[in-house]
């Protein structure tokens, strides 16, 4: 499989650490030092996910020349929704006056490279011939503001890869160690009157040391195992484009690998994490400013709630 053109889109809402030491216990020195962070997108007003999706499309599909009628099928990643249903590739499909099929997963950050090894699969099996995958996140919706060691990591973005029938896409390496406790977030209790269930309106909780060492522990495991599928040295490689869930995260992974800063790019700085939508965010941004080119070498790894995680190597 191979990605025909990637796009993103961002809210218009920027919001600093400053405003957040404004209604949180907290200042931008603790959160730029312990997170890397300095500011981050959140949806307001009349933004929606599905808009910002859409638009995230349209730059996808203006880069490769073409039109929603050439899309097969948009899959679409996002932990949380728009809506419970319909699915939020119903509601993109709808801006974009689509009739393919669409369908949601949740792979928690992990999203893109899941619905990339879907899409890859989809495309060989025959059934189609190009895939829109959309990384479609409003984290700010899940994120428990009063919580001040876990508001302050998100942000929300949509990103998007546009994938069609080809030989880049090398290999992909998923795994799932399911267990919620460490980081998960319930939905809303409904108000069913045969229910004397207590309703569970917790919002996102995260055990942030937990799931720091996995993310590096498995990160590290995953680069290698993909590495070895390809026969490549992490020398060969171009950029590693990973989950951008904290700075310290990515420089633990680089550290060990014995990489330079500018082989791991990141957009957290101004964007968070933006859970699936970091990878495809910041590939599209790659392009746009000149620093991922046709036929580098890439590796892909993320990690999320699951807990899941994936990588792969992609020649773009
Ligand atoms: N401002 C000021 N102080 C804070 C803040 C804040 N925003 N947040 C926490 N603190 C305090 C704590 O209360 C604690 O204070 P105490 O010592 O008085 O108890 C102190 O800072 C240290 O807290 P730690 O939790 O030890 O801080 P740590 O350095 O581990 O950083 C963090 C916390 C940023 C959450 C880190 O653990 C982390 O990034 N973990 C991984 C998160 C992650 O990768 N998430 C990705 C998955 S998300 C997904 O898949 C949806």
């Amino acid at each position: 499989m191979n990605i025909r053109a990637l796009g993103h889109a961002l809210p218009q809402k920027i919001v600093t650490n400053r405003d957040l030491a404004q209604i949180l216990d907290t200042s931008d020195e603790w959160i730029q030092t312990h997170t890397g962070i300095r500011s981050r997108r959140i949806l307001s007003g009349e933004e929606t996910i599905s808009g910002l999706g859409a638009q995230a499309v349209q730059m996808a599909l203006t880069r490769a020349g073409l039109t929603i009628a050439d899309v097969d099928y948009i899959l679409c990643s996002t932990v949380r929704g728009e809506m419970f249903f319909p699915s939020t590739a119903c509601l993109i499909a709808q801006k974009l006056g689509a009739t393919c099929p669409c369908l949601d997963i949740n792979a928690g950050c992990t999203g893109f490279l899941y619905a990339l090894d879907l899409a890859d699969a989809m495309i060989a099996a025959g059934k189609v011939d190009r895939v829109l995958v959309v990384c479609a996140e409003q984290i700010s919706k899940v994120t428990d503001w009063t919580d001040r060691s876990t508001c302050v990591l998100f942000g929300d973005a949509a990103g998007v890869a546009l994938c069609e029938r080809g030989e880049n896409l090398k290999t992909v390496r998923l795994s799932a160690e399911s267990d919620p406790e460490p980081l998960h977030a319930w939905p809303s209790g409904g108000n069913c009157p045969f229910d004397d269930h207590i309703a569970k309106e917790h919002l996102l909780y995260m055990n942030g040391q937990e799931i720091f060492k996995f993310a590096v522990t498995r990160s590290l495991r995953d680069i290698g195992m993909v590495l070895d599928d390809c026969g490549l040295t992490v020398d060969a490689v171009d950029s590693f484009v990973l989950h951008q869930a904290n700075r310290r995260i990515l420089d633990a992974v680089r550290t060990r690998l014995k990489q330079s800063a500018e082989k791991f790019p990141i957009n957290i700085t101004t964007h968070g994490n933006t859970s699936s939508a970091c990878i495809p965010v910041l590939l599209s941004e790659m392009v746009e400013d000149g620093r991922l080119r046709r036929g580098q070498t890439l590796v892909l790894s993320a990690f999320g709630a699951g807990l899941t995680t994936g990588a792969a190597v992609l020649q773009y």
